[in-house]
């Protein structure tokens, strides 16, 4: 029995010496140390021996099981790392290799110098409200005091979609539903896109973005209009700027002026951007008129106002020196990737 034990754990001992696997050392470990296992089955023997040899065997037999048991724990251990160090070779990361390039998607350049005018006339008090692209009539024409005969409809070639409906000429349609919605005092800017049937070239496209601005209150005059107004040219253009009010024409408002600004390029000396004139025109403004004032049912004797529209596709167009409006409409990447 003895010789058959030696030789059972020599014959383990080798086996576990020699497996490269942990399936294979589980394997090793049921066919000796199992239930059904050949050193369990010594044990079994055991019986038929004399009383005196059988503490004796029995000692042995559980000493050869326990080195066993280290044995193949220890190996266990052994192939345990070296899959794991194997799999941490597979998954190595280079960290010098180039990484993927990330594109993020960015702001139009309309909408960048949108968001500067927002935050500049936000920061004066005024709200920011919406309008509707299609507009009847009476709000883009009649209530702005431009009655249907009135020559100044010339001034802006419109897209009609039915005998009263329209795509909106001018955000100045906006200043009306404020007024029907609100009561004064009333400081509002609408941005938005308008429309006209104009030939399309460098400088002109049948979509364009305009931002119209409403100031009622008692009291307000000229002086509140020329004051905001500079502030405004100062806060996108800088404050080194010039600004000039030119009297000019418009049916809701009276008197009405248009505002230039030096050139920011060339600083007034005359360059392509300004095409040689020193000067940018960059809206039109002027004191509500009395008519339009009526029309939404506030009082010319106890309220004033004025209102103004800027252009926005001008502004980006001579901040970013772009020499084509209709590129900001094209969504050609290789031009928007620029900005
Ligand atoms: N609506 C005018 C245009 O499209 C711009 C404008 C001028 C708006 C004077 C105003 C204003 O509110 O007071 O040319």
């Amino acid at each position: 029995m003895k010789e058959t034990l030696s030789t059972l754990s020599a014959l383990a001992k080798e086996a576990i010496q020699n497996c490269t696997t942990e399936a294979e050392i589980e394997e090793i470990r049921v066919k000796y140390l199992g239930k059904k296992g050949e050193l369990t089955a010594i044990l079994k023997q055991m019986g038929s021996l004399s009383p005196e040899e059988r503490p004796k065997m029995g000692q042995l037999v559980n000493e050869a099981k326990q080195e066993l048991e280290e044995l193949i724990s220890v190996k266990r251990g052994e192939l345990k790392n070296a899959a794991t160090e194997l799999k941490l070779k597979a998954e190595t990361i280079d960290i010098t290799m180039p990484a993927k390039e990330v594109k993020p998607g960015k702001l139009h350049p309309l909408n960048t110098v949108l968001d500067d005018m927002i935050n500049i006339f936000q920061s004066m008090g005024f709200d920011v409200v919406d309008g509707p692209e299609i507009e009847t009539d009476h709000y883009n024409f009649e209530c702005l005091n431009v009655p249907a005969d009135h020559p100044a409809r010339d001034m802006q070639d419109t897209f009609y979609l039915a005998e009263n409906l329209l795509l909106r000429t001018q955000t100045s349609a906006a200043q009306i539903r404020t007024m029907e919605t609100r009561k004064p005092p009333i400081r509002v800017i609408c941005p938005g896109r308008v429309f006209r049937a104009d030939e399309v070239d460098a400088t002109h496209s049948p979509v364009f973005h305009q931002i119209e601005g409403l100031v009622v209150d008692k009291g307000i005059t000229m002086c509140d209009l020329k004051g905001i107004l500079e502030e405004f040219a100062h806060e996108i253009y800088g404050s080194d700027t010039k600004v000039k009010f030119r009297p000019s024409f418009f049916p809701f408002t009276e008197p009405s002026v248009e505002v230039d600004v030096t050139c920011s390029e060339c600083g007034g000396k005359g360059c392509r951007v300004c095409k040689g004139g020193g000067w940018i025109e960059i809206l039109g403004a002027g004191m509500v008129h009395p008519n339009v004032l009526r029309s939404c049912g506030i009082d010319p004797e106890e309220y004033s106002g004025f209102a103004f529209g800027i252009g926005l596709d001008r502004l980006t167009t001579t901040r970013y020196k772009i020499s084509d409006i209709r590129l900001l409409f094209e969504n050609d990447k290789r031009f928007l990737d620029q900005f």
